[in-house]
């Protein structure tokens, strides 16, 4: 069993959990993630380490409450444990010098991007960080960001923090203004495809993470096939990184989107109500 150590709700519906697991603590690097199971009824749910703990044994995740199992995990509290948390898994970011580095985050993905960032930072690249929400009551993780970037950006869909409009407009400007070496973008699966394509026409070299769906996460069930290069490679195993460029993106996209259509079929059938534990106490 793995015990919530530290938890603690940074945003809407945001937490941040710090779980003991001093193995998976000695052994990641910046990139990887973990696979939890609450229990023996629950799915497998992949997860990006955000920092650790040598010294606690601790594993930092932030995740966003979006279906059954991030909702039964934000249900959880200090003390509780869960079943199953397996990791590193996944290949690590290649952290070196490049120069200068722009990282994209959108959404949730600013909290699989701050290992990276501190990483590239630490390697002694100059990182300029943009950061999309649709509000600012969204952005998480604001002073974090800070320490870890020579210059931060945030754009909002409506304005309501730094530039109105999308990371592009801003990573567009920032491209034209100075040489950049690398992007490296996630998020969405949208706003890494534009990226991407913006990147295309000016040849930066750009790293995505993905986010398909994973089931197993070793490589046997096929659920996390992307195609990347015209070859079928599973993002568990041989990812979560690719290079931007070379993956079918529309593929990708149509392949979440046939999830969701599944999920919205059981979510019409079943409603799933759980209460948070801490808020009784
Ligand atoms: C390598 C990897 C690392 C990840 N790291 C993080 C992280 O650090 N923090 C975080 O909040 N989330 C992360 N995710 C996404 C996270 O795994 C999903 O949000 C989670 O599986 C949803 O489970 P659920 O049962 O709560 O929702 P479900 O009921 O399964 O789905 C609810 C909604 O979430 C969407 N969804 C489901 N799975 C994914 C997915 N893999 N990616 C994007 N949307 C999904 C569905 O389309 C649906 O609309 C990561 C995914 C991968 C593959
Ligand atoms: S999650 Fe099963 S092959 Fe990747």
């Amino acid at each position: 069993m793995y015990k919530i150590v530290r938890k603690k709700e940074i945003g809407s519906k945001v937490h941040n959990l710090e779980i003991y697991a001093p193995e998976i603590a000695k052994n990641a690097k910046a990139g990887q993630f973990v696979i939890f199971r609450i229990d023996e009824k629950g799915e497998r749910v992949p997860l990006t380490i955000v920092e650790t703990s040598l010294q606690e044994g601790l594993v930092r995740v932030i995740f966003q409450e979006v279906g059954k199992s991030t909702t039964h995990l934000a249900s959880l509290c200090e003390g509780d444990s869960i079943m199953d948390f397996v990791g590193p898994l996944g290949h690590p970011t290649v952290i070196k010098y490049y120069g200068t580095v722009v990282a994209v985050a959108g959404g949730v993905g600013v909290a699989e991007l701050l290992p990276v960032i501190k990483g590239l930072r630490i390697a002694g690249n100059k990182v300029i960080t943009i950061v999309g929400a649709r509000c600012k009551d969204l952005i998480i993780l604001e002073d974090e960001l800070k320490q870890e970037s020579n210059a931060l950006f945030f754009t909002t869909n409506d304005g309501s923090c730094g530039v109105k409009g999308f990371v592009t407009d801003v990573l567009k400007e920032v491209i034209d203004m100075q040489k950049v070496n690398i992007v490296y973008a996630i998020g969405p699966v949208s706003m890494m495809k534009a990226v991407s394509e913006l990147t295309r026409e000016k040849y930066i070299e750009t790293v995505v993470s993905l986010n398909p769906i994973m089931l197993d996460g070793t490589g046997m069930c096929g659920a996390c096939r992307v195609t990347v290069n015209g070859k079928t490679k599973f993002a568990c195993v041989s990812g979560p990184e690719f290079d931007a460029h070379s993956i079918h993106w529309d593929e990708l996209s149509s392949r979440l989107n046939s999830f969701k259509d599944l999920e919205k079929i059981s979510c019409d059938n079943f409603t799933i109500r759980r209460e948070c534990k801490c808020r009784k106490r």
